[in-house]
């Protein structure tokens, strides 16, 4: 029996989306408000969902206490409070829009989760906008 367990998290960050390579009138154009030079911040929210077989000995897919130790070491404490153009260094050169975060998320848990398992991240930019990723 494969079963999905999830885990809920959170981190507070600031961003612009811009290209480096784009003229501001472009960067402009493209990412409007989201291309405010002085930044602006976005209350994150993220669901890490695992889905293996559960374990006949302790009856856990994944020990809870585990996922959350996993989130907080590679998301919380790397994104929260920061500012991810400049303080994170995946986005030195990649725009971090939510699908790119999502994606970057998923890579750094991707590494330490067992590989028997499937991985999904869903990542709320804002409470209506969302997106998922899943390899
Ligand atoms: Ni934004």
């Amino acid at each position: 029996m494969r079963v999905t367990v999830s885990r809920k998290a959170h981190f507070n960050a600031a961003h612009r989306l811009y290209r480096k390579d784009w003229s501001d009138a472009k960067n402009d154009e493209v990412f409007g408000l989201c291309n405010n030079p002085n930044f602006h911040g976005h209350n994150y929210e993220l669901i890490v969902s695992v889905t293996g077989e559960i374990d006949p000995q302790t009856g856990y897919v994944m020990d809870m206490k585990d996922l959350k130790d996993l989130i907080k070491i590679e998301v919380e404490d790397a994104f929260d409070h920061k500012n991810l153009n400049l303080d994170v260094p995946e986005f030195e050169d990649l725009n971090p829009t939510a699908e790119n975060i999502v994606v970057v998320i998923f890579n750094k848990l991707r590494a330490r989760i067992h590989a028997d398992m499937d991985l999904e991240i869903t990542l709320y930019e804002t409470p209506r906008n969302f997106v998922s990723y899943s390899g």
